[in-house]
């Protein structure tokens, strides 16, 4: 059986490790502030904000969810951004995406004041990663290195491929990788042999949103296989053809009429790699912890 990386007890470990400084600065001055921007309704996106607005609730730190409509324009969601640009309780802002079709993201984002850009989104933080200085990183792809680096896992000198190349995971997971000195490919729906590309891989870095596109034939026996992908699977014939070998978690998928099934096929990981993330339960629990992490430090840069 390969190892297990464990998202939660990670979580919980870099949790504990903010709370006396959280408590350090409420003592002295205030509470982090976090404002958190859910526009529409999003099923998903809900749920993550609420995860994220719990979680500051158990550490102390303020937060404040504002809600706009479906129908917000681009120039309202920036006069709502600006406002708490301008709030000096906000030390942290993040703009839950996806946001409404007709909303110019990238404005969005780019309106956001680069010292509160807790999502590490801004094109300023964005250079910053570019180019190794300090500066906000975006959440997902900094859990995926603590993860590695508190599991002992080695990056250095490691192949390492990313599938995917969104800006808020593949390419961000990719460069951290490459600062921490592994040799990395990014990898998409064009790459021609994918399974091979894959095959490569010392570090295997799943995020494209498609569940359980990589089977045994991607994995390099040994691998350690991260997987951020988490795909909620409503059709049974697709959960039947995922879990062939697992009957408990077909009973299951009847149960609850669905299945949470990452981007690496759920069994086959368990058959090849070394060490894994599984879903849920690895990589979703650090992202909610490192935007903790952001959060106390823009705080802490903010009030001194
Ligand atoms: N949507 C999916 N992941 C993220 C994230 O890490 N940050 C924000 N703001 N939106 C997301």
């Amino acid at each position: 059986m390969p190892q297990l990386l464990d998202g939660n007890r990670i979580r919980d470990e870099i949790k504990s490790e903010l709370a006396p400084r959280i408590r350090a600065m409420a003592a002295s001055k205030r509470a982090p502030g976090l404002a958190v921007v859910l526009a529409g309704h999003n099923p998903a996106s809900e749920i993550y904000v609420r995860n994220k607005v719990k979680t500051c609730h158990d550490l102390g730190i303020y937060s404040e969810t504002l809600t706009p409509p479906d129908s917000i324009s681009t120039a309202e969601l920036l006069a709502l951004v600006q406002h708490l640009n301008a709030r000096a309780d906000i030390d942290g802002i993040l703009v839950q995406l996806p946001l409404p079709p007709q909303v110019d993201t990238k404005r969005v984002l780019l309106a956001v004041a680069p010292e509160k850009d807790v999502d590490g989104f801004h094109p300023c933080n964005v250079g910053n990663l570019v180019a190794g200085l300090p500066g906000p990183r975006a959440c997902t792809p900094a859990g995926i290195i603590e993860l590695l680096k508190r599991y002992s896992l080695p990056i250095a000198g490691r192949r390492a491929v990313v599938v995917g190349r969104s800006d808020i995971v593949g390419k961000p997971a990719a460069l951290l990788l490459l600062h921490q000195h592994a040799t990395v490919t990014i990898c998409h729906s064009k790459t021609p042999d994918l399974p091979a590309v894959c095959r490569e891989a010392d570090i295997l870095v799943a995020a494209m949103g498609r569940p359980a596109l990589l089977t045994a034939d991607y994995i390099r026996p040994g691998a350690t296989v991260i997987d951020v992908g988490t795909n909620r699977v409503t059709d049974r014939v697709q959960a039947e053809a995922i879990f062939r070998g697992a009957p408990e978690k077909l009973e299951a998928f009847d149960r609850k009429g669905s299945v949470l099934v990452g981007d690496v096929h759920p069994l086959d990981v368990l058959a090849r790699a070394g060490a894994y993330t599984p879903v849920p339960g690895g990589v979703g629990p650090l992202t909610i912890a490192m935007l903790m992490v952001n959060t106390v430090e823009a705080a802490e840069r903010h009030l001194c």
